[in-house]
């Protein structure tokens, strides 16, 4: 049983840099964002505020990718490329609100960029100690968000349920910022984010919220 755990942590996994996991991530909250976008769009009772929120958070996103991707370029020793072009194109693609096109564009560069999750085995003992960390640190303002503002506090168990878990994944390396102490890096450890995202996939987390 070990053996096998240890054998499917491949090299690549273990080698992915912290720069390269946040170019990485990033890339899949943008393109998060705007399959949220489109999906908003559609609803007959859509609001105003939130669309203008997503529209930012996808506008600084692009505005923030360039440096996120060179440098992870510097720390993978790759030779140094621009992403000037591509970007001045994504944000070409925003303005005209050409979304597919913007999507098909950042999926090329997810390609390049992939985002890679760290292995941990599900296990009673990982969810329960999620389950209290969630408690502890995310219920507040994530179990009953304030609806219609720019940027909400979703439910963390709907939001785990309704995307896919890469995309959580990102989003649970992007979203969550630290205290003033600890300044602007996530706090969670790779073991804390699994948990927590078995946690809140989990019918545990479901109940909890009833
Ligand atoms: C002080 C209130 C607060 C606390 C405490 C908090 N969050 Fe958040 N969280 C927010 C808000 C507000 C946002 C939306 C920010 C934005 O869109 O820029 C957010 C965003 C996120 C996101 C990103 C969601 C997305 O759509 O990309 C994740 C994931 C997340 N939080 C997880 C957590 C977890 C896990 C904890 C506990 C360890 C936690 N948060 C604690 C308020 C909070």
């Amino acid at each position: 049983m070990l053996i096998w755990l240890v054998s499917t942590i491949s090299p690549a996994v273990a080698a992915q840099g912290e720069h390269g996991r946040r170019a990485g991530a990033e890339l899949q909250v943008l393109a998060g964002d705007i399959r949220t976008l489109l999906r908003e769009e559609a609803r007959a009772d859509k609001n105003a505020v939130v669309l203008k929120g997503l529209v930012d958070r996808i506008r600084g996103g692009l505005s923030a990718a360039d440096i996120l991707l060179r440098l992870a370029d510097q720390e993978a020793d790759r030779a140094p490329v621009s992403y000037i072009e591509p970007l001045q194109k994504a944000h070409e693609y925003a303005d005209q609100q050409h979304w597919n096109h913007l999507l098909a564009l950042l999926a090329s560069l997810s390609k390049q960029f992939p985002l890679r999750q760290p292995f941990f085995p599900d296990s009673a003992e990982l969810r329960e100690s999620a389950h209290k960390l969630h408690i502890s640190y995310c219920a507040g303002c994530h179990d009953t968000p304030a609806q219609g503002v720019e940027r909400p506090a979703y439910n963390l168990h709907q939001q785990a349920s309704s995307i896919t878990v890469i995309e959580f994944y990102a989003r649970m390396l992007v979203g969550v910022r630290g205290d003033r102490v600890t300044g602007i890096d996530n706090p969670l450890s790779d073991a804390d984010i699994a948990g927590l995202i078995y946690f809140y996939r989990s019918e545990e987390a479901a109940i909890d919220k009833n």
